[in-house]
C-alpha cells in the first residue's frame, strides 16, 4: 500500500507500459506457438517448418541473425540446415569447436554478452563475411530421448540489451518443437524409405521369379529338345513373349563348316520358324557376332547393317533391336536377337537382362548339345571296332571249315560227295555274310537277336560235322550228349557261335596232350543248358575272374582274349547265364538260356540221344557267370 500510496502518475504509467509490453510478448509467444503447433500436424516439409520456427523465434527474442545446425554423428559436424537473416546456406563445424561446437558437445545452452571476450568463440566466420557478431545465445536441440540432434544459435540482439534469461527459455521451447518437427520428419523419412525399400524389393523378388520361370521353362524345352532347331524355337518363343518382341532370330555357325545358319521367328505370320543360309557380314546379327558385342538400338531407320535378305523376311517393319553374341568357348557360337518390341516401344534394361541370361543359356545347350552329339557319334565307331573285332575274330571258325570242305572237295572221288561238300562252304559263307550283316545292322542302330525254335538234333548234327572238320589230325575225342527231342528257342547262329568259341579254347587246352571234348546239352526245367567240357588243364589262376573280360588271355600265342567276352555277350543277349569250373582235370563252361513256357508242342522226334558220354562233376567253381564282359 504504502508504495502504491508513494507511485506517482509518471511510475504509474511506466508500470503500466511495462505490464502492456509483457502482456504482447506472451500474445506473441503463444501465437508463435499456436503458429508452429498447427504447421508441425500440417506441413510436411521439414525445411519448411524449420524456417517457420526459426522465423518466429529471431522475431521473438529479437534476434539479428538465427542459425539452426543439425548433427551429423557420423563425421561428428555439425551442419547448418537453416540461416535466418543471412544469405550464406551451409556452415559446416566441427563438433567442440566455436560455440555452437562447444553446445552440441555439453549439452548447454551458452550465452555471451561479449563474444569476442570467449576464447571457445571462432573468429574466422566474421573475418570471412565481414559480419560482428556481438552478443549470441546458443541452446541445444534436444529430441524426445534427450539426445542433442543439433543446435540452435542466435546472433546480436537488436537494441542495446543482451539476451536474456527469459530469452534462452524461449529458444529452448521452440526448440523443442524444432526437434519434434525434425523426429517426425526422420520418422516419416525413414517410413517412406523403408516402405520404397520393400517395394522395391517386391519388384526385384517379382522380376526374379519371372526370369527364374523363363529360365526353368527354357531349361525343360531345352532337354527335351531333340534337335537344334528345336531348341531354337524353344528358346525364340520364350523370349519373344517375355519381351514382347514383334519377333526374334538366332544365327549359329555350323561346327563343322562355319557356313552361317539364322532361324527367324515371326509369330504373327507362323507358329514355325523359317531357316535361313546366311552369308558372313550378312544382317544384324551377324555384325553382332562379328563385333563380339551386344546392341540396343531404337531407331534402327538407315542403318547400313540391316540387310533386306535377312530383317526384310519379317512381316514387320524392323524399327528397333537388342541382340547378343552367343558365347563359345573361344569365339562367338552365334548371335540372338530380338526386333521391334510391341507399340513401337523401345526395349529396356530388364529385357536386356533378360535377353543376356536366356543367351547364355541357349549358349550353354548348343555346346551340350553338340558335345553329346559328337559322343554318341565316337561311342558308336568304338562299339563298331569291337564288334568288327568281334567278328573277326568269329570268322576263323567258318574259314576253317571252308578250307576244310574245300580240300575234302580236292580228294573227293565222286560227282555227289564233291555238291555235299560245295553246299557246307555255301553254308560257311552264309554264316560269314550273317555276321557281316550283324555289324551293319549294327551300324545303323537296328540290331537285335534273332530267336528261333531250333530242333536240337539239328542244329547239333550240323554243330558236330564242323568241330569234327576242325578236330582232324588231332588227338582229341569229340563226345556229344544231346537230348535230341527238345526243341528251344534261341538264335541259332550265335549261339554256334558261342559254342565254336568255348570248343576251341577246349582243343587248345588240350593240344599238347589231347583228351576228350564233351558237350551236353538238354532242358533243366525252364532253361536250356549247354555245357562244354574238356580233359585239359584247368582255367589258368591268374585270369580268374576277370576271364569273361574282353582282352583277357593267358598262356596262349595269338590269343586276343575276345572268344569269352563273346560268348558272354550271346548269353546275355539270351537273358541267360554262364557258369564255369575248373580244375587240373579240366575246364567246364555251363550255359543256361532261359525258354518261354512252351505255347506249341515240339514235334517227336525219334532219335534220342546221339551219344552217351558220362556227365563227370569237376569239382572247383571258379567263375560266376555275372562277371562283365
Ligand atoms: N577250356 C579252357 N581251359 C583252360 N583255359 C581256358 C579255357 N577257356 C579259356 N581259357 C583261358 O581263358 C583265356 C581267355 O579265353 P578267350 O577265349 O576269351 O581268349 P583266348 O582264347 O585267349 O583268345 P581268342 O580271342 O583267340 O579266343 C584263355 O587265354 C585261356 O587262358
Ligand atoms: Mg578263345
Amino acid at each position: 500500500m504504502t508504495a502504491n500510496r508513494s507511485a506517482g502518475p509518471a511510475e504509474q504509467a511506466e508500470s503500466l507500459d511495462q505490464l502492456r509490453a509483457a502482456l504482447m510478448r506472451e500474445q506473441r509467444i503463444s501465437r508463435a506457438l499456436r503458429e508452429v503447433g498447427s504447421a508441425l500436424g500440417e506441413m510436411r516439409d521439414l525445411d519448411d517448418l524449420l524456417e517457420l520456427i526459426l522465423g518466429h523465434l529471431a522475431e521473438l527474442v529479437g534476434a539479428d541473425r538465427a542459425t539452426l545446425y543439425l548433427l551429423d554423428e557420423v563425421r561428428g559436424e555439425l551442419i547448418s540446415r537453416i540461416v535466418v537473416g543471412q544469405q550464406v546456406r551451409s556452415i559446416r563445424m566441427k563438433v567442440g569447436h566455436g560455440i555452437a561446437g562447444y553446445v552440441a558437445q555439453t549439452g548447454m545452452s551458452i550465452r555471451l554478452g561479449d563474444a569476442y571476450q570467449d576464447d571457445r568463440f571462432d573468429r574466422t566466420w566474421d573475418a570471412l563475411t565481414g559480419y560482428r557478431t556481438k552478443n549470441m545465445l546458443a541452446a541445444p536441440l534436444k529430441n524426445h530421448r534427450g539426445q542433442t540432434i543439433g543446435v540452435i544459435q542466435v546472433l546480436n540482439k537488436t537494441g542495446s540489451a543482451d539476451f536474456s534469461e527469459q530469452d534462452e527459455q524461449m529458444v529452448s521451447v521452440l526448440s523443442t518443437q524444432a526437434a519434434v518437427a525434425i523426429d517426425n520428419s526422420r520418422l516419416l523419412l525413414s517410413l517412406i524409405q523403408k516402405n520404397r525399400q520393400l517395394l522395391e524389393t517386391k519388384e526385384q523378388l517379382e522380376r526374379t521369379l519371372r526370369d527364374q520361370q523363363l529360365l526353368l521353362d527354357l531349361e525343360r524345352a531345352t532337354a527335351r529338345a531333340s534337335s537344334l532347331e528345336a531348341l531354337s524355337l524353344a528358346a525364340l518363343d520364350l523370349v519373344t513373349r517375355a519381351c514382347s518382341a514383334q519377333g526374334a532370330a538366332l544365327q549359329l555357325a555350323e561346327e563343322d563348316t562355319g557356313d552361317l545358319v539364322q532361324y527367324v521367328f515371326d509369330p504373327t505370320r507362323s507358329e514355325d520358324m523359317q531357316r535361313l543360309g546366311v552369308k558372313a557380314g550378312e544382317g544384324l546379327l551377324s555384325a553382332v557376332m562379328n563385333e563380339g558385342v551386344a546392341i540396343d538400338l531404337s531407331d534402327l531407320r538407315g542403318d547400313p547393317r540391316l540387310c533386306d535378305r535377312v530383317e526384310g523376311t519379317y512381316s514387320f517393319a524392323v524399327e528397333s533391336v537388342l541382340a547378343t553374341p552367343l558365347e563359345g568357348e573361344h569365339n562367338a557360337l552365334g548371335a540372338i536377337g530380338l526386333f521391334s518390341k510391341a507399340d513401337g516401344r523401345a526395349f529396356d534394361e530388364e529385357d536386356a537382362a533378360l535377353l543376356q541370361l536366356v543367351s547364355a543359356n541357349v549358349s550353354t545347350a548348343v555346346r551340350l548339345y553338340r558335345a553329346s552329339a559328337e559322343r554318341e557319334r565316337s561311342e558308336r565307331l568304338t562299339t563298331i571296332g569291337r564288334l568288327l573285332s568281334q567278328v573277326i575274330h568269329d570268322f576263323k571258325t567258318p574259314m576253317t571249315a571252308i578250307s576244310g570242305y574245300v580240300q575234302l572237295m580236292q580228294d573227293a572221288p565222286d560227282a555227289p560227295r564233291r555238291a555235299e561238300y560245295a553246299e557246307e562252304v555255301l553254308k560257311q559263307f552264309d554264316q560269314l555274310s550273317a555276321m557281316q550283316r550283324e555289324v551293319l545292322e549294327f551300324a545303323r542302330g537296328e540290331r537285335s537277336i534273332f530267336v528261333r525254335r531250333v530242333y536240337l538234333r539239328k542244329f547239333f548234327a550240323d554243330l558236330r560235322r564242323q568241330l569234327e572238320l576242325e578236330l582232324q589230325g588231332r588227338p582229341i575225342e569229340l563226345q556229344l550228349d544231346i537230348d535230341t527231342k527238345v526243341v528251344a528257342r534261341f538264335d541259332e547262329g550265335r549261339l554256334a557261335r558261342a559254342i565254336h568259341n568255348l570248343a576251341r579254347n577246349g582243343m587248345e587246352a588240350m593240344a599238347e596232350r589231347g583228351g576228350v571234348l564233351s558237350i551236353r546239352s538238354g532242358k533243366d526245367g525252364d532253361a536250356l543248358v549247354v555245357s562244354v567240357a574238356d580233359t585239359g588243364p584247368g582255367i589258368p589262376s591268374e585270369i580268374e575272374g576277370r576271364l569273361f573280360q574282353s582282352f583277357v588271355t593267358a598262356g596262349k600265342q595269338g590269343g586276343t582274349g575276345l572268344g569269352l567276352a563273346i560268348v558272354k555277350k550271346i548269353v546275355d543277349e539270351h537273358g541267360g547265364s554262364i557258369e564255369v569250373s575248373s580244375s587240373s582235370r579240366g575246364a567246364e563252361f555251363t550255359l543256361r538260356l532261359p525258354q518261354p513256357p512252351p505255347t506249341d508242342v515240339p514235334s517227336q522226334d525219334p532219335n534220342r540221344k546221339e551219344s552217351a558220354a558220362g556227365h563227370r562233376n569237376r569239382g572247383r567253381a571258379t567263375d560266376a557267370g555275372k562277371a562283365p564282359t
